[in-house]
């Protein structure tokens, strides 16, 4: 099968590491994500291992198409009833891209996509799916780029940043894909303590402490995967996947994973989530103003996601904060690497220290650069 990873803009070469690192062949990289080939029992590996990508889908077809009757035509051609169940509810979604002026109402395109499923599975089995836009059990993505169509099925369902453990709120999280992306750009493989000052729900900790424990993010309770709903899914080869990834489950191997916050509700958050997360006994968090955090025993690596000014706190305000994580490095973490997710440069100018790397990366709308101190 081709396979396609999504990432988020600035996490497409994490991505295709960790494809590599499953050790599956025929890596593309593209923007927006990576395609690879993999056998039935890959997929599953990558759905339960892949950190830092937000769904994953199945190639259907490729083809020509520039009128929605071509479109139309390519589509029923997939042999959709080996895959679906004709009774399972479907939605379907349409990403034009390039020069696309056969297409005028993209509206139109995607109830052609549906009516070409629809068509054909009514013809192979004389039943036809129900659409459910919200919450439906298996989720066709077409993508028509100029005049060439390819067509997905998603495996992923729900995109895999859900992982299940986020039981406890914040007015600014982080998505676990791209705390997972971040971690792994940072170099930062489980083998050091891990401090985070401005902890927020935890995100960061908590994918560190599934990385350091070799928790597979797939694991997660409460979870399941759109494939699982599939006529092709194979549970002999999906419970070995499981049964492989809870084997690999090694509280004991997790270095510390420390983290505070000034706001109590943050703090309670990431013990919640932390908990729910099955990481509750090895991720310590307190209640502290980052000028009073106290840093675990290093040499350690710091990551952290201050307040930008965009979402939560005003900028002007944030000066001092960005002035006082500063004064921490250099007071409690020299021979540490930090890494600061900066979605503002006027601010990381009053860290006072200057950075050796910056990785570009999104973080939903705004454009940030994570960036690298050798605190020395
Ligand atoms: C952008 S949020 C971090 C979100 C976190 N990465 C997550 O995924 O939930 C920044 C956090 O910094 C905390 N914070 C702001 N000023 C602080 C200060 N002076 N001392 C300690 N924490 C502070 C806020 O309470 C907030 O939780």
């Amino acid at each position: 099968m081709r396979c396609f990873a999504t990432a988020a803009a600035g996490s497409e070469a994490v991505a295709a590491e960790e494809v590599a690192g499953l050790g599956l062949s025929s890596i593309e990289r593209v923007p927006g994500g990576v395609a690879f080939a993999a056998e039935t029992s890959e997929l599953y590996r990558a759905l339960l291992w892949l950190r830092s990508v937000n769904r994953l889908l199945v190639e259907m077809g490729r083809f020509n198409a520039f009128t929605h009757d071509r479109l139309y035509a390519g589509v029923k051609r997939i042999a959709w009833e080996e895959w679906l169940d004709p009774d399972a509810t479907l939605a379907v979604d349409v990403q034009l891209t390039g020069d696309n002026r056969w297409v005028q109402h993209s509206g139109f395109t995607v109830l052609r996509v549906k009516d070409a499923i629809c068509d054909r599975l009514r013809e192979a089995t004389g039943r036809r799916p129900s659409i459910d836009k919200r919450h439906p059990a298996v989720r066709v993505h077409a993508r028509v780029h100029a005049n060439r169509a390819a067509v997905y099925l998603d495996a992923s369902g729900e995109p895999l940043f859900k992982r299940g453990w986020r039981v406890a709120d914040h007015p600014a999280p982080l998505r676990e894909t791209l705390a997972a992306a971040i971690l792994w750009l940072t170099g930062w493989r489980g083998e050091r303590p891990l401090f985070d000052p401005l902890c927020g729900s935890g995100t960061l900790l908590i994918e560190a402490a599934l990385i350091g424990a070799r928790i597979a993010p797939g694991l997660a309770s409460g979870r399941s995967f759109a494939c699982q709903r599939w006529r092709t899914f194979d549970s002999g080869a999906w419970e070995q996947a499981v049964a492989a990834a809870r084997g690999e489950i090694d509280l004991n191997r997790c270095p510390a994973i420390a983290g505070s916050d000034h706001d109590p509700a943050a703090v309670a958050a990431t013990r919640a989530n932390a908990k729910a997360a099955g990481v509750g006994e090895v991720v310590q968090v307190a209640v502290a103003e980052i000028g009073a955090a106290t840093p675990p025993p290093g040499p350690a690596t710091l990551i952290t996601n201050p307040p930008y000014g965009e979402r939560i706190g005003e900028k002007e305000g944030l000066a001092a904060l960005y002035a006082d994580l500063g004064h921490l490095l250099k007071a409690h973490c020299v021979g540490w690497d930090a890494f600061v997710l900066s979605g503002d440069r006027d601010l990381t100018r009053h860290l006072h220290l200057s950075a050796n790397r910056r990785f570009p990366l999104r973080n939903g709308p705004i454009d940030c650069r994570l960036l690298h101190y050798e605190v020395r």
